[in-house]
C-alpha cells in the first residue's frame, strides 16, 4: 500500500482483484453517471470493467492502477497512463490520468484533491510536464474540480456511443502544466 495521508491510501490492483473491483465500480460508477445512459450505465460498466478487460489492462507496463483506500474502506479508484500524449508531436513528458472516481459517500474530503497533488509530484519528479485527461462537459461536478485544480480546455469530441444520451455526448480533453 502507498500512504497519502494518515487516512488516504492507495493499494495496487491486482489480477486476484477483477470482482472486486467490477463490484466496485458497478455501484460507484452508476451512482454518477447512470443518467447519462438509456441502460443505465450497464453496457460502459462491461466495457471497462468487465474481467478480461481488467486483466488485460493491469500487462500494461507504462499504466497504474489502484484502489483509493480511505479509512481502510475501499471507496474509488485511481489510474494514470504514462506516455500516453495528448498532443502527439510534441517531445515534451506527459501523463494521462485515466480514472478517478469516488464513491460519493467519500467525496468533498479532499481526497480527489490530494490524489491529483500526490500524482503531479511523482510527475514531476521524474520529469513530465503535462497531465491530461479526459472529461464529460455534462458532469459538472467533476468539470468543475478540474478547473479549481487549475486544468484546462484543450479540445473536446462527441462521443458516439449508440447508448449515450445525445444531450450529455461532449468529451473535453483537459490539460494541466506541471
Ligand atoms: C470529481 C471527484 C474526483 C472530486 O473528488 P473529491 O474528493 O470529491 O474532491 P475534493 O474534496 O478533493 O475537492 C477539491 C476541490 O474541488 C472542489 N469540488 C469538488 N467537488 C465539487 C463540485 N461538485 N462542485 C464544485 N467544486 C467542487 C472542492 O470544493 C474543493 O475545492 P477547494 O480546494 O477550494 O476546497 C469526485 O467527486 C468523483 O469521483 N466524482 C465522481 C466520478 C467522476 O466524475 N470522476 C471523474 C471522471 S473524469
Amino acid at each position: 500500500m502507498i500512504k497519502i495521508t494518515e487516512q488516504l491510501f492507495l493499494k495496487a490492483i491486482k489480477s486476484t482483484h477483477t470482482k472486486t473491483l467490477y463490484t466496485l465500480m458497478q455501484e460507484v460508477y452508476a451512482l454518477s453517471y447512470s443518467s447519462f445512459w438509456k441502460d443505465k450505465g450497464q453496457w460502459y460498466i462491461d466495457s471497462q470493467y468487465a474481467k478480461e478487460v481488467v486483466l488485460k489492462e493491469l500487462l500494461e507496463t507504462n499504466a497504474d492502477y489502484y484502489f483509493i483506500v480511505f479509512n481502510n474502506e475501499v471507496v474509488g479508484v485511481f489510474r494514470f497512463v504514462w506516455d500516453q500524449k495528448l498532443k502527439e508531436n510534441s517531445e515534451e513528458k506527459q501523463v494521462k490520468l485515466h480514472r478517478v472516481y469516488i464513491h460519493p459517500k467519500a467525496q468533498h474530503n479532499g481526497l480527489g484533491k490530494t490524489l491529483l497533488t500526490w500524482l503531479e509530484e511523482k510527475a514531476q519528479t521524474q520529469g513530465y510536464t503535462l497531465i491530461w485527461l479526459d472529461a464529460m462537459n455534462e458532469q459538472p461536478q467533476a468539470f468543475q474540480f478540474y478547473k479549481k485544480q487549475g486544468y484546462k480546455h484543450y479540445s473536446h469530441t462527441f462521443l458516439t456511443y449508440d447508448l449515450l444520451h445525445d444531450k450529455v455526448r461532449k468529451m473535453s480533453q483537459l490539460y494541466k502544466k506541471i
